[in-house]
């Protein structure tokens, strides 16, 4: 799935010392892993709080096939002044994934999601500003846009976060912003839509569909959506998204915050067809399953989807991975199994 040829035209010759926040986590160990076999020098940094092991040593097996002597890895915590700064030692790139990742999650903790995405991203511009790092890139998301009307969602419109997870990143732009005004710091802000891909923790109740949707056709059950099916979303493969990262660190003007997704709404039963279609591909026993309907969860947005015009105009990024495509490289890589009871 990854696409080494788009990503070598974007970097050329140019060689990087790139960190990596969140580097056991889904998204991190992908943009580690895909700077090590572009011949970039990465380090990473996490507390595999969400992250894992297993994540790691993918990054680990790609640096011992393509990039030897060129990863390290630091396990610590944001939240810790001190990490922040041994981590930005010699490094030109910043690219900022670390975060306590999840909307329902900040409503349990909200002092935890500010410790993590307020303070530590903080923590993360105050140790680039002193150690003359060139650009940081952080990961942004759609929940700054709230549960607004009008889609679909544009750069322009006014930010309305519901949940402490939301406003800690529309905290997170504006202190880049003002780290670009006041310090001269080079920062972009990716505001994420529904990301997807190989590695995405199925785990959890509040884990994302996709990969719980899979996990559940993997044990045999019947996924379950919550409400009628017609809420939408903007999915996104995590290839695409380490290209928009790739794009932002390196591009002449990139500056302020960039809309990332794939630009198209797909219903979620429109999705659980398509989860189904890729499943059924590998094992076609799959193709009968129907979905467990249960009533929609308080916080949950109705419709997401973005206007990625800015990004590809300024940064040159273009989604290349249809959803389809995307289940079907992950339907084949769980393995689906025809022989398990179904519940
Ligand atoms: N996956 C999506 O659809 C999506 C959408 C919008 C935004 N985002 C953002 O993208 C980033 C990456 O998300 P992900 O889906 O890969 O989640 P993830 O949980 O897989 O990755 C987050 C990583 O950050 C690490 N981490 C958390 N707190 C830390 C701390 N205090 N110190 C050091 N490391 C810490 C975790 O251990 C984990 O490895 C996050 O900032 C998230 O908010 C993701």
């Amino acid at each position: 799935m990854q696409r080494p040829e788009v990503l070598q035209n974007i970097l050329g010759p140019r060689r990087e010392r790139w960190l990596v926040t969140g580097a056991a986590g889904f998204i991190g160990s992908h943009l580690a892993g895909a700077l090590l076999a572009l011949g970039q020098t990465v380090r990473g940094l996490d507390n595999l709080s969400t992250g894992t092991l297993a994540n790691l040593e993918a990054v680990r097996l790609q640096a011992a096939q393509d990039g030897v002597g060129r990863f390290d890895f630091i396990k610590g915590d944001i939240r810790d002044p001190g990490v922040c700064r041994d981590a930005m030692s010699g490094i030109s790139v910043v690219l900022h994934q670390a975060a306590l990742p999840s909307v329902p999650v900040s409503l349990k903790a909200p002092l935890e999601c500010h410790a993590a995405n307020v303070t530590g991203f903080c923590n993360i511009l105050e140790a680039a500003r002193l150690a003359g790092v060139r650009r940081i890139v952080h990961a942004s998301s759609s929940a700054v846009y709230g549960d607004a009307a009008s889609l679909p969602k544009v750069e322009t419109m006014p930010v309305a976060p519901r949940s402490p997870y939301g406003l800690a990143k529309s905290v997170n732009e504006q202190y880049a912003s003002l780290y670009r005004e006041c310090f001269g710091l080079e920062t972009v802000s990716l505001r994420y839509f529904n990301i997807y891909g190989p590695r995405q923790n199925p785990a959890g109740d509040y884990a994302a569909v996709i990969p719980l949707w899979f996990a559940a056709l993997v044990r045999g059950q019947s996924p379950v959506i919550y409400g009628d099916g017609g809420s939408s979303r903007d999915f996104c493969h995590v290839d695409d998204v380490v290209a928009a990262n790739v794009l932002a660190g390196l591009a002449a003007h990139a500056s302020g915050v960039y809309n990332i997704g794939s630009g198209k709404a797909t219903t979620l039963v429109e999705l659980f067809a398509a989860v189904r279609q890729a499943a059924a591909s590998v094992s076609p026993a799959l193709e009968t399953v129907t979905p467990r309907h249960q009533p929609s969860r308080a916080g949950d947005i109705r419709h997401s989807l973005a206007d990625i015009t800015r990004a590809r105009q300024e940064l040159g990024f273009v989604p290349t991975i249809a959803l389809q495509q995307g289940l079907l490289a992950m339907a084949d890589a769980l393995g689906i199994r025809q022989d398990r009871p179904r519940a």
